[in-house]
């Protein structure tokens, strides 16, 4: 169990050791007052003399013990707390490298609630077991067997009585924890599922009560905590006989001790002053072992989140290498690529090339996979199969920044962050003058929308760029890619929910840009890409043709139907 933190503790773990050892000092220091009492009861009990200064330097002794026991508590917990956060920030710095790496996919199926529960809730119970449960665990246990050890050394008969319903105790405590471990992952599974959903549920709350689905999805949230709390209630059904029987037999020590005790005294073959010294000594006992059970109560809990997270590591990073973008040229090629999420393949063997200094355009109906090509293109994942080179270099056999360098991409959903609008365009050239970001956003159309806000280009976005509309969202995406100048450029319907007019605009400075460069857009309106210098058509993961607008209006029967829906719906916003 320990060995699964240990990696993440590094140097740490000697905070931990000096947690461990202040402790257990400590404790002896807390057994100790109780030998110095025991001085001064013997005397007392059989009538023999005891000078005063005696009694005050063993009262004096058991005050030093007294505070030692404080001191070094203090100490031990803060070597152990500055260890433990430590190892918190090593274990979410890990997390955070590993899930950089992943395809954005693995991301995508982990959920946010999922990834949020793993980054916060289950690190912080890893504090639980390095500050408290490694130190106050082992201290718990220590009190109890040194007591124990002392009771023997006094009058083993007694201490025999004190330990006898003990095993009973742990008996039932080993069976909570059997019990316990077997109910432990479907109670975890349906708090995740919980966690996702009431995140699913507050982000959609828009849709949900635009379509007036406020009942549906409610009660799916209703139904994931509800069974959240049948299988926590499964889990404290299975454990609480155990606990009942553990936590009321563990604290009675005295349950045997006291009648037989007081036999064995008054028969003689025990001594009164002794028989008192155990049974003050047996109060010592039952309290700690249950705290440190409580601690160990938490062991098989970190042992499943330790395992969550890695599980969440284990994943296998996105291929990439060492290497920088060695290419020659930025030609494109897809080769045989095929592509699925989860199971069903939605890309099958797809051969495209990109020429330098071209457009092509990919269209095709909703579904299609063009978006996922586009994604491929930027290695957001790994493929099944076949290749995709830049240049003549596979893009998996790069860094991914070296790709990154290469490519301007503006995905289909903008996002924003809640940072200035300035610093959002920023962030596609973080080298660039603030001459150079007013000029990318001006030709991305955003003047006219900014010059509506007091502070103009420094307005602050809102989370997720919540401030903007989509149209306003997608022209500062644009300036964003616009800005960041790449030899090559990938627009998924980057001017979806831009107006006509502005469109037009856009379109202007879009082909200003792209000249001379790998182009690849993905477009909404056939019109906008009737000049590209290749269209390529997706159908249902397949690519249908290719060729220029006219060839491809002469020879395939999938355009013309692209372009006649495309040609009727334009007739359509004229008249609208
Ligand atoms: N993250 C995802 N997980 C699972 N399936 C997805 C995901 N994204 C897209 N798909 C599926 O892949 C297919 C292609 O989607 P996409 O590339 O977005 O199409 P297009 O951009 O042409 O509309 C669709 O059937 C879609 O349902
Ligand atoms: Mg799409």
């Amino acid at each position: 169990m320990f060995n699964k933190v240990k990696p993440y503790m590094g140097e740490y773990m000697n905070y931990t050791k000096k947690a461990i050892l202040c402790v257990c000092i400590a404790i002896i220091f807390s057994v100790l007052p109780y030998f110095f009492l025991y001085q001064i009861i013997v005397p007392l009990i059989s009538g023999q003399e005891m000078t005063p200064v005696k009694v005050a330097v063993l009262i004096v002794l058991s005050a030093i013990c007294m505070v030692g026991n404080a001191l070094l508590y203090v100490k031990g917990l803060s070597y152990s707390h500055y260890s433990a956060y430590n190892t918190l920030k090593n274990i979410r710095i890990s997390l955070q490298k590993k899930l950089e790496v992943q395809p954005l996919g693995t991301i995508r199926e982990l959920g946010n609630g999922r990834i949020k529960k793993v980054f916060t809730d289950d690190i912080e119970t890893i504090e639980l077991l390095l500050a408290h449960a490694i130190p106050e665990g082992i201290a718990n246990l220590l009190i109890p067997i040194i007591v124990i050890i002392s009771m023997f050394l006094v009058d083993w008969k007694l201490a025999l009585l004190c330990i006898a319903a003990l095993p009973i105790g742990m008996f039932a405590m080993g069976m909570m924890f059997k019990a316990g471990m077997e109910k432990m992952e479907p109670y975890y599974a349906a708090g995740a599922k919980m966690n996702n959903t009431i995140i699913e549920y507050i982000n959609g709350m828009e849709v949900v009560k635009v379509f007036n689905r406020d009942g549906e999805s409610y009660a799916r949230l209703e139904n994931d905590i509800i069974s959240y709390r049948d299988f926590t209630l499964a889990w404290y059904k299975v454990c609480w006989p155990w606990m009942a029987l553990y936590s009321s037999i563990i604290p009675c020590v005295a349950l045997f001790a006291l009648p037989i005790g007081g036999w064995l005294v008054l028969q003689g073959f025990s001594t009164l002053a002794d028989f008192i010294l155990v049974l003050c000594m047996s109060f010592a006992v039952g309290t700690p072992i249950l705290k440190a059970m409580s601690f160990a109560g938490k062991i098989p809990q970190l042992n499943y989140k330790i395992d969550e997270l890695e599980k969440l590591i284990e994943n296998p990073p996105l291929k990439q290498s060492e290497k920088d973008f060695k290419g020659s040229g930025y030609d494109i090629c897809f080769e045989n690529v095929c592509f699925s999420y989860k199971e069903t393949e939605v890309l099958h063997s797809i051969n495209l090339t990109l020429k330098e200094g071209e457009m092509t355009a990919l269209v095709g109906e909703s579904g299609s996979g063009k978006s996922t090509l586009a994604k491929l293109l930027v290695h957001f994942y790994d493929l099944d199969d076949g290749r995709i080179t830049l240049g003549g270099q596979d893009i998996s056999d790069m860094k991914i920044e070296a790709l990154n360098e290469q490519i301007s991409y503006v995905s289909q959903e903008q996002f924003l962050f809640n940072t200035s609008l300035y610093e959002n365009i920023l962030i596609g050239c973080p080298t660039a003058t603030r001459e150079e970001v007013l000029d990318a956003a001006r030709r991305a159309q955003c003047d006219e929308f900014l010059a509506r806000f007091p502070q103009g280009i420094d307005t602050m976005a809102g989370d997720g760029g919540k401030m903007l509309s989509g149209g306003e969202r997608q022209r500062i995406s644009l300036a964003r890619a616009l800005l960041k100048n790449a030899p090559v450029i990938v627009l998924d319907e980057a001017t979806a929910f831009i107006d006509p007019e502005n469109e037009e605009k856009m379109n202007v400075a879009i082909s200003e840009v792209i000249a001379g460069k790998t182009v690849l857009v993905i477009a909404h309106r056939l019109h906008t890409i009737k000049n590209a210098d290749k269209i390529c058509v997706l159908n249902q993961g397949n690519i249908a043709a290719e060729g220029t607008h006219d060839e491809l209006l002469l020879g395939s029967e999938e355009y013309r139907r692209l372009w006649k829906a495309a040609e009727e719906s334009a007739v359509w916003e004229v008249r609208a």
